[in-house]
């Protein structure tokens, strides 16, 4: 499947986000570690949600979906320990399946994962961490076996804040005996909803700044009691901010957590961007010129590196010459190159940092999406360029954003998908 773009028209109205996907992808992992089936709300209809929901499937859980983004699982019945080869390897949050799994049945095996070609994404804080716990690994041709007798409380230290890190090895550390401490833990705004999550069905943890606590208990599985609304998608509503501070006559974005995203809000101000806000939504139009801003992607509370590329691409448009320094992943920028053909003039100082010297006008191209958010970052440079872009590799596209074509073409926006 392709996106056929037509650019250079305004838009206008309102756009309602969905649900989050890595904080859905966590809370469906989650439900291997209940004894009662459980019920989740807003879980955005996107291919990586399906891809985990068939994962789970495979090791026995039972999943419904009585309406749309509302799905049942039931765990009970699981006896499989064993990841799907295949799937786990589509799917980097594969690995965070393994945290439940091995905290439950104390034994798993899994492949090395795979997910986005957005640069090295080892997997030693994990492997560092349930050895910790007291478990043995073995590792043949990348195809892993974790196995233990018993799960004991530790003390954890992260090299790095990981965020997917942090969500396996709480899960692991909520079935052994006794307490674990995670240091130099992620604290994005998904992992807390999963410790919501978790603490909601009587699990004990303790969120600090640079610690979390996690009281081991012992084998016993958590009890579901009350329906989980998935979080507001930020990278969904970051990604319209700046569709909307380049397009928009006006535009409402309906749904979202403003608080989640001060620091993009903050980039866009300074780009000269006027923003209104409100509990749960955002209202703006694109100034009559941008401004050129410097830029550092960060851990949360810091700009996401899941919103550098869409941001790069506002960047074109802004006046004088932007940095922007990608310091989580280095295969991050790699879209540039076709950003460039399409017009942009970008230059690459080293595999983390560009130079955006703007601003250039961009024209339609045939291009494919490399990974889910360079791939948005591609439709937006679509929309704001004069002619037709071919957008191809839109599963990249679809396993992030539920219907953002049909989103875009109530904005106005001419945006069709075709075989
Ligand atoms: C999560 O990935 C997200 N994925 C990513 O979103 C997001 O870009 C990233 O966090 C940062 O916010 C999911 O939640 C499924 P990390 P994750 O471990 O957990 C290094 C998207 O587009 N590291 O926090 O994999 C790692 O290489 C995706 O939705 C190790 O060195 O990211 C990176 O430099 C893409 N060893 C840094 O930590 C490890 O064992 C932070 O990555 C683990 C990570």
């Amino acid at each position: 499947m392709k996106f056929e773009i037509i650019g250079g028209k305004t838009l206008k109205g309102e756009v309602k986000i969905s649900g989050a996907k890595n904080n859905a992808l966590k809370i469906l992992a989650s439900s291997l570690l209940f004894k009662n089936p459980i019920i989740i709300k807003n879980v955005p209809y996107i291919e990586d949600v399906f891809r985990m929901n068939e994962l789970l499937k495979l090791l026995g859980v039972q999943i419904s979906n009585p309406k749309k983004n509302t799905f049942i699982l039931d765990s009970r019945n699981v006896k499989n320990f064993i990841l799907d080869d295949k799937i786990a390897k589509r799917l980097r949050a594969s690995i965070v399946v393994v945290g439940p799994l091995v905290g439950r049945f104390k034994k798993a095996v899994f492949p090395y994962p795979g997910g986005c070609v957005i640069g090295k994404r080892p997997i030693d804080i994990f492997l560092n961490s349930w050895k910790k716990l007291g478990i043995n690994i073995l590792e043949k041709n990348d195809l892993f076996t974790l196995k233990a007798d018993k799960l004991d409380g530790t003390e954890i230290i992260f090299r790095v804040a990981s965020v997917t890190a942090t969500e396996t090895i709480l899960m692991t550390a909520l079935m052994a005996r006794g307490k674990t401490i995670i240091w130099n833990p992620a604290i994005e705004p998904e992992v807390l909803a999963l410790i919501d999550f978790l603490k909601q069905s009587g699990a004990k943890i303790f969120v600090e700044k640079s610690k979390i606590e996690i009281l081991g208990r012992n084998g016993k599985l958590l009890e579901f009691k009350k329906p989980f609304e998935i979080i507001p998608d930020r990278i969904e509503a970051g990604s319209f901010l700046i569709l909307g501070s380049l397009l928009a006559e006006n535009l409402k974005i309906l749904n979202c957590n403003p608080q989640h995203l001060m620091s993009l809000v903050g980039i866009l101000e300074e780009a000269g961007v006027e923003i209104k806000r409100g509990k749960n939504f955002f209202e703006l139009k694109k100034p009559k010129m941008l401004k050129s801003v410097n830029v550092k992607t960060a851990e949360y509370p810091g700009f996401p590196t899941d919103l550098q590329a869409p941001l790069t691409v506002l960047l074109t448009q802004a006046d004088g010459h932007s940095t922007v320094f990608e310091t989580i992943y280095e295969g991050r920028l790699n879209y540039i190159e076709d950003l460039n053909r399409m017009g942009a003039k970008i230059f690459m100082c080293d595999p983390h940092r560009i130079i955006v010297f703007g601003k250039t006008p961009l024209r339609g191209r045939q291009i494919e999406s490399p990974d889910l958010r360079a791939g948005l970052a591609f439709v937006i440079a679509a929309l704001i360029s004069s002619g037709k872009s071919i957008i191809e590799n839109i599963y990249q596209i679809d396993r992030g954003y539920e219907g953002i074509d049909l989103k875009l073409q109530k904005l106005g926006l001419n945006i069709k998908r075709i075989v």
